[in-house]
């Protein structure tokens, strides 16, 4: 057996003496000697008996043992013009006194603190100082709007908000305080403090009593050392959609996290202290949480915290330029990111200036690597490409090509095999295994190895319905997939109403309920129709109501200015057809996955359960009117 093959063996084995084993390589108050418990329901908690501190472990150690003039993070922001460089020693005092200020301010273990930040390094001491004090941080993704803040806001119930004056996207400077001021007016609880850091582009009011300078209260504040936490409690919520409007708040212990990704740094990524490690994501999604802060730290490399886009920051050469400049080793980002770039230099001359060769790999996740935009990496990288799937829920890789255990030959179209820890097997609705190639729902059985989510912030019934209950026994991932005659893995996308724009989760339940609300609106689907550029896009289809008189391009209009302002812009609804009727089952319920098959060809199965197939007809139409059906269809791999 070779060492991924010894690995996955006795992570399925003896998950428990395994686990162990990773367990030993970290730092612990106590160390852990009940390493799983289990109940029926499927609910585990890893490494029980044990306490630790994620902040000690991702900044003190490192300084204790001589990695303090290291460099921790690599500020890079092509929007302001900084370049910083934050050694381990500046990030632990840092990181020290903001645990003080935020104690100063009340807040102490178990307490939630919602952050709401573009991609500054204040971002990452702020979630190291909530991690410090056992503080359960909630980030928010920057571009999500007033309202979806406040939802967050309410399920979280923190006691207080950091944010910044403002974000930066392309030419545009994005004043955040009058989006925080909206969503604490519309939260029913909102916390009783606010920090903000002020940025040089942008000015902010501050609430007297209520809002406080991020650098004031620094300067003032005292350094507090990290306590010990239970390996259970949590480390933070991070919200992302379900098939409903309500997000689903993901609660990441403190235990598990840490030794799950410190394993995944050498067994998937191959990474070693020392090493810059450059993850292309948003600290508000959980690749920024893993992969830009958590892993680097917990490791001892440099990561790489990039305030730009892949594209017209300055330009498509961008990554290129960050790459070769800081000598980044391990490259992480989504493939539409890839797409953008070949979108705007095809033939990579904005490639060629740059010094490359420090690459020892590339790894894609958030949607499926697409043969096409795999092969054009593949062509010209110095290093593999290695595309890899995960989850939120997960937090780390479940399907990857284990670099650090066995490289294995790449096969385009598929993530590789199962990491060590992830006993993943395809099931037909009816919970039979399927056959090799036969396309199923992707499943992992109990246990889930550590890192994996503990339960949804107060509603493990949900979490237990959404996960758990459907194939018992077994984690029900939500996508589906095959697994070829060696188990490569392919994952060909959801089998639920989840859509993935750019990389983003996005429920079609929530932009329905946006569109629902108009008042000319009867009803509404919303369905995610593939897209050459961000994978999918959001595209609505509605009925109007008896008598409504309002022309197309002007309910367009309206429907995707309240989606921007209700979800945010990141949603990227751009289209919105009116139809006569919806297709439907006889039941009343919208049959999406129709439509979606109908966008691509116009002969599709007709679904036994379909109310009415002549409805069909209207969509055929306007598919072939769009243009819908000269496009090449996208390859499947
Ligand atoms: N704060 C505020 N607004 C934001 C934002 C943020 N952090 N991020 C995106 N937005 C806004 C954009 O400004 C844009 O607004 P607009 O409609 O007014 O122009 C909208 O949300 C859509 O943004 P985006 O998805 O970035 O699309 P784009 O067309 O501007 O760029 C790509 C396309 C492919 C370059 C971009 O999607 C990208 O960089 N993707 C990488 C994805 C990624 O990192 N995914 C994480 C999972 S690994
Ligand atoms: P998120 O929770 O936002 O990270 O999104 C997770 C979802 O993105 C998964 O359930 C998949 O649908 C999709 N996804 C992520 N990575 C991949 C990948 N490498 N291949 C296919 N789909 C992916």
């Amino acid at each position: 057996m070779n060492p991924y093959e010894q690995a996955y063996a006795a992570a399925c084995n003896d998950p428990e003496s395994f686990w162990a084993e990773q367990a030993a390589q970290l730092i612990w108050y106590r160390t852990p000697t009940a390493i799983l418990q289990r109940d029926a329901q499927g609910h585990q908690r890893w490494f029980a008996n044990g306490q630790l501190n994620t902040c000690y472990l991702a900044v003190d150690a490192h300084v204790e043992q001589g990695r303090g003039a290291q460099t921790a993070i690599i500020y890079d922001s092509p929007v302001t013009g900084v370049q910083q460089k934050i050694s381990y020693a500046e990030l632990q005092e840092q990181v020290a006194r903001c645990a003080g200020m935020l104690r100063e301010l009340g807040v102490g273990q178990g307490d939630r603190v919602i952050i709401y930040m573009p991609m500054i390094p204040q971002a990452l001491t702020a979630m190291l100082a909530c991690a410090r004090l056992g503080v359960i941080h909630s980030v928010v993704f920057g571009g999500f709007s007033a309202a979806e803040l406040a939802v967050r806001i309410d399920d979280a119930k923190p006691k207080l908000l950091v944010t910044a004056s403002c974000g930066i996207e392309v030419g545009r400077v994005l004043p955040y305080k009058p989006l925080v001021d909206k969503a604490l007016s519309l939260a029913k609880t909102p916390p009783q403090q606010v920090v903000l850091v002020a940025r040089a582009q942008c000015e902010a009011d501050l609430q007297v009593g209520r809002d406080h300078d991020w650098d004031s209260l620094m300067q003032a504040a005292p350094s507090v050392a990290p306590v010990a936490v239970a390996a259970t409690d949590p480390l933070y919520i991070l919200y992302t959609s379900g098939t409903t409007g309500k997000p689903k708040g993901v609660v990441r212990d403190n235990g598990g996290h840490a030794v799950a990704l410190n394993f995944s740094m050498s067994a998937v990524f191959d990474a070693q202290p020392g090493e810059v490690f450059w993850a292309a994501s948003d600290i508000g999604w959980v690749v920024g949480h893993s992969y830009i802060v958590y892993a680097p730290l917990l490791r001892g490399c440099t990561t790489l915290l990039y305030e730009g886009k892949p594209v017209n920051t300055p330009d498509a050469g961008a990554f290129w330029r960050v790459i070769g400049e800081h000598r980044v080793k391990v490259f992480f980002t989504a493939p539409t990111a890839f797409r953008a770039i070949r979108r705007e230099d095809p033939d990579l001359k904005l490639a060629a200036a740059h010094d490359l060769s420090c690459l020892k790999a590339v790894y894609v996740a958030g949607e499926r690597l697409d043969p096409s935009t795999y092969q054009w990496l593949h062509s010209f990288l110095p290093c593999p490409v290695v595309d890899h799937w995960w989850q939120t829920e997960t937090g780390w890789p479940i399907v990857a090509n284990p670099l650090g255990l066995t490289a294995y030959p790449t096969r385009s179209g598929s993530a590789t095999l199962p990491v060590p820890g992830f006993q993943l097997e395809v099931l037909d609705d009816q919970g039979q295994p399927c056959a090799t190639e036969q396309a199923g729902n992707i499943v992992i059985k109990l246990p889930l190895p550590p890192g994996t989510l503990l339960t949804l912030w107060q509603d493990d019934a949900r979490y237990v319905d959404s996960y758990l209950s459907t194939f018992p026994g077994y984690y029900l991932s939500g996508d589906g997939g095959y697994r070829d005659q060696d188990g490569y893995v392919f994952v060909m996308g959801r089998i639920d109403d989840v859509i993935n724009v750019a990389g983003h989760r996005l429920s079609s339940g929530a932009l329905e309920e946006v569109l629902g609300t108009h008042p000319a609106v009867a009803e509404c689907a919303v369905v995610g129709l593939d897209d050459a550029l961000k994978g999918e896009m959001p595209v609505g289809f509605v009925v109007l109501k008896q008598g409504a008189a309002i022309d197309p391009q002007t309910l367009q209009a309206e429907l995707v200015q309240s989606v921007r302002e209700a979800v945010g812009a990141v949603a990227s609804l751009r289209r919105v057809h009116v139809l006569k009727r919806l297709p439907k089952t006889r039941s009343g319920k919208i049959l999406r996955k129709t439509i979606r098959a109908l966008a691509l060809t116009p002969q599709v199965p007709i679904p036994a359960t379909i109310e009415d197939a002549t409805v069909l007809d209207e969509l055929r139409e306007l598919f072939e009117r769009e243009g819908c059906y000269s496009q090449p269809p996208r390859e499947r791999g």
